[in-house]
């Protein structure tokens, strides 16, 4: 089986500091990177910056400044965002850096040597906030069918022969069911390189790859007057992390790419161009594309005209990291479109957190500090209810997996806090409380099956929340997570617990 695993998160225009929507694709790749690497992968999780286009270079001009200086900013507030949310990427590409112009280069040469590239002229629509062109039919009002102002443009450009791809991708995706997902993206994925009906313009014409009229960008091999298209240049990036064009280690271990998680605005960039633009050059297509959701606010679109948007930043200076991260995953199914709402926030850490997970660690915890010496006692002879719920929770980890490969977030949490809601039961039923003056012994058993299921539970949560887990684990004693094998890591009777700590302080809701 292969055990690598490569995933990546789009790489973030720095036309603007960092926000909800940024901190969610990001934060999705580092479940899945965790998970993965717990889970006994070498894994590479790559994010970046996307640096070059017309609408980076108008943001520096507003700015007052030059690009490269404007983007080597914006692009500190991106790695600032890592450090906030701790996620853990391998690797943080920009754009503007060597190793990408050179590997967006050479890919480029490689369309062209074989039979892709040719020059003509460009008339057509062109939207600066989307960096995309659209056809006149697809207008609406006089606008980009996402609401973006277009402008007419005419230039000398080069073109990408995407129209001889038509029936490779269909085929491909016909022979690939999980390369799009969800699978309602899929079918509009298909119906438009098809060129259905809402697509009559031809959604495989050839595509305008090179602009002239700006200079911030890639150059185009031997042609000084051009730069690169920027997402033709953007898209590269998930290869020039891993040394292409030479043949590096990473290279040859990391491509073809697991995951690319994207949002659904560019999700077309993703499942239609880049694959094309792979054929064209003979590399292998990464395995998966995901399109999640989109995030309100309240309700409303995220704008800064409508001065609504969220800054992860201040999100985790007033909840504090862990409901954040929990909220983010658990409120909507990953694909679908969530809302930002203080009070949901609120209530699911609470409920599912504090007052679930976080009360079981401590009252179990608790009660072995005063009525054990502090120590992990025995197992003894375990009842059948208690056998039961560590099966439960050892064997829950293959549906995780499950879930994990299918990037469905908010079932896998629900999953494990059901588990944690179980533990809870039993010990309400199993009441150790009582049996600390008829039965000592069984008593020990019962503290001994809800710490074991508490680290279990702690395991299972670090990818998601893994401050406040490493919190509850080195409680236990417990330095570094594996999930490859959930029951390696037993407690075992006499370890000295740890200064007991409160992993879920409970948040006001008002
Ligand atoms: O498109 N809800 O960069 P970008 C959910 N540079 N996700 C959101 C969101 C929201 N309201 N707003 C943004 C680009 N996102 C290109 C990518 S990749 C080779 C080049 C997230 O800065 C979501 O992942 O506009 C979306 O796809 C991405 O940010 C767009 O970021
Ligand atoms: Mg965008």
């Amino acid at each position: 089986m292969n055990k690598n695993f490569y995933v990546t998160s789009p790489i973030y225009y720095v036309n603007d500091k960092p926000h909800i929507g940024h901190a969610y694709t990001s934060l999705a790749c580092d479940i899945m990177a965790r998970f993965k690497k717990l889970d006994g992968y070498q894994v590479r999780f790559l994010t970046g910056t996307d640096e070059h286009g017309q609408k980076v270079e108008k943001s520096a001009i507003k700015a007052g400044t030059d690009p490269q200086s404007f983007t080597d900013e914006v692009s500190k507030s991106f790695r600032g965002l890592i450090e906030t949310m701790n996620y853990t990427p391998d690797d943080f590409i920009r754009t503007t850096e060597a190793r990408h112009k050179k590997a967006a280069q050479y890919f480029w040469q490689k369309l062209e040597q074989n039979g892709y590239i040719y020059k003509d002229k460009y008339a057509g629509w062109y939207a600066v906030r989307d960096e995309a062109y659209y056809a006149e039919n697809e207008l609406i009002d006089g606008k980009a069918p996402t609401g973006a102002e277009v402008e007419w443009t005419e230039e000398e450009s080069y073109f990408f022969k995407l129209s001889a791809f038509q029936d490779r991708l269909l085929e491909f995706y016909e022979q690939n069911p999980e390369f799009i997902a969800p699978q309602t993206r899929r079918n509009e994925v298909i119906s438009f390189v098809r060129g259905g009906k809402e697509y009559q313009a031809g959604a495989l014409k050839d595509l305008s790859i090179s602009r002239n009229s700006f200079s911030w960008g890639v150059q185009v091999p031997n042609d000084e007057s051009h730069v690169m298209y920027v997402w033709l240049d953007a898209l590269t990036n998930y290869l020039s992390a891993l040394g292409y064009p030479d043949k590096t280690d990473l290279l040859e271990n990391f491509w073809p790419a697991d995951l690319h998680l994207v949002g659904k605005d560019i999700l077309r960039f993703h499942a239609v161009y880049w694959p094309a633009f792979l054929m064209a050059a003979d590399l292998a297509l990464p395995k998966k594309i995901f399109a999640h959701g989109w995030w309100t606010n309240e309700g409303q679109k995220i704008s800064k005209s409508l001065g609504n948007v969220i800054d992860p930043l201040q999100l985790v200076e007033e909840y504090g990291l862990d409901a954040v991260r929990y909220f983010l995953m658990r409120q909507v199914q990953f694909g679908s479109d969530g809302n930002y709402e203080a009070a949901s926030l609120l209530r699911l850490y609470n409920s599912d957190l504090a007052n679930n997970f976080g009360n079981l660690a401590q009252r179990s915890l608790s009660m072995i500090k005063k009525n054990c010496n502090n120590q992990i006692p025995a197992a003894g002879k375990l009842d059948e209810s208690g056998q039961n719920l560590l099966d439960t929770a050892y064997q829950l980890i293959t549906k995780l997996r499950t879930l994990i490969d299918a990037q469905d977030f908010s079932n896998y949490l629900s999953e494990v806090i059901k588990l944690s809601a179980l533990a809870n039961e039993y010990i309400d039923s199993a009441a150790p409380w009582t049996l600390k003056k008829t039965d000592p012994a069984q008593m020990q058993t019962v503290l001994y099956v809800i710490a074991e299921t508490v680290r279990v539970i702690a395991s299972y949560l670090t990818p998601v929340i893994p401050d406040a887990t490493s919190k509850i684990l080195n409680i236990l004693n417990i330095k570094e997570v594996s999930l490859t094998d959930i029951t390696a890591q037993k407690l075992t009777a006499g370890t000295e617990l740890n200064e007991l700590v409160i992993a879920f302080p409970k948040l006001e809701e008002n």
